[in-house]
């Protein structure tokens, strides 16, 4: 028997309907088409408009398909981790929430908080549960309505934020397919340039809190562009260095959509050509946890086999870490 490795055996995304364009933004404060587009590379996201929905519907549904595509019985799953800074509540977890409304039934599950690094994180944790030998089915979901914590007065973070939801499966493969090494780095360095003020045990919810808009994301956005590029391309390449893979023989980057400069910079500084970065910030935005799992689910066809794949994020904490996966089936 070989070792167990926690292979990703399929992937689903769950996005709005709701198209909030850049031209719709120009109408709700100052800003422009062509400063975002050229700024930051989005020229539309998405947004979960019913006020009775929030983040565990949009993990629910992409959970949904996940299970209806891969075949697989909801009462097979051992374990769902929800990887999201945006819950439904504050406790209960969201991803008893999504058990609940898919039918899962002989799970446990929790909620892992790493910002826009989440799902990378929960992709190791989830991954660590199955080559425990003990887990046989585990989801990984990131999922986040950042529109719920979004300020569209302020122009520095409504034109990149969107909502949405990625899911994928991990099952025990002993071929040496699916996750095989992670770097995962945080500090607390982060939380001076990126972070949601009040709501928390430091500031709880207070009239003033409202008033004063602590409750809606604070980002710094220079210093936290230089720290992803920084954080982003220097353990891709570390990881690089010690699984002896590079431009040849890695198939796709996947990066956290933060931006496409930042995108463009971490792809110079590890020498990938952009043709294998994976992108699709132009029309879902950076939506947070959601970023890795629809990056895969939007190049899922384009995946083959035996794929080498380093996804890597950058997200506030600071947070950050690059992840080795070779690619479990054809796409096509
Ligand atoms: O995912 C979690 C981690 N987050 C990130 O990775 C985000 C990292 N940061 C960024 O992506 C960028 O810093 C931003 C997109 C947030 C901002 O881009 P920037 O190139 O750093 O712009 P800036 O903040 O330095 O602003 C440049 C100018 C300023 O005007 P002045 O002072 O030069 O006159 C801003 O007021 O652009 C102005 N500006 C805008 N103008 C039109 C800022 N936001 C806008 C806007 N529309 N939306």
């Amino acid at each position: 028997m070989g070792k167990i490795h926690a292979a990703i055996t399929g992937v689903h995304g769950y996005v709005p309907d709701y198209v909030l364009t850049n031209a719709e933004l120009e109408t709700m404060m100052d800003t422009n088409d062509q400063w975002i587009t050229e700024r930051t590379g989005i020229k539309e996201r998405r947004i979960l408009k019913e006020t009775d929905k929030a983040t565990s519907f949009m993990g629910a549904e992409a959970v949904k398909g996940l299970l209806e595509k891969t075949n697989t019985n909801p009462d097979d799953i051992d374990l769902t981790i929800c990887c999201t800074v945006t819950g439904d509540f504050a406790f209960p977890d969201t991803a008893q929430l999504i058990n609940s409304q898919v039918g899962i039934n002989n799970a446990f599950g929790f909620d892992l908080v790493a910002a826009c690094s989440g799902f990378l994180f929960g992709l190791t944790t989830g991954a660590t549960y199955v080559e425990s030998g003990r887990y046989k089915k585990v989801l990984v979901v990131g999922a986040d309505k950042m529109s719920s914590i979004m300020d569209y007065t302020d122009r520095s973070t409504s034109i990149i934020f969107g909502d949405g939801a990625g899911a994928v499966l991990l099952e025990p493969n002993e071929e040496g397919i699916g996750v095989k090494d992670s770097l995962l780095r945080g500090d607390g360095v982060g939380k001076d340039f990126l972070r949601q003020k009040a709501g928390g045990s430091l500031h709880p919810a207070t009239i003033e809190t409202v008033t004063n808009k602590e409750h809606f994301i604070f980002q710094n956005g220079k210093p936290v562009f230089k720290a992803a590029v920084k954080g982003m391309s220097g353990i891709v390449r570390e990881l690089m260095t010690r699984n002896d893979l590079n431009a040849e023989n890695v198939a796709w980057v996947v990066p956290h959509q933060a931006n496409i400069r930042i995108i463009e910079s971490v792809a110079r500084m590890a020498d990938f050509p952009m043709e294998k970065v994976m992108v699709n910030i132009q029309k879902f935005g950076n939506t947070t946890a959601a970023t890795l799992p629809l990056c895969l689910w939007d190049y899922e066809s384009k995946l083959k086999k035996g794929d080498n794949l380093i996804l890597t994020a950058f997200g506030g904490g600071f947070t950050w870490g690059a992840t080795h996966v070779v690619w479990a089936y054809d796409g096509a």
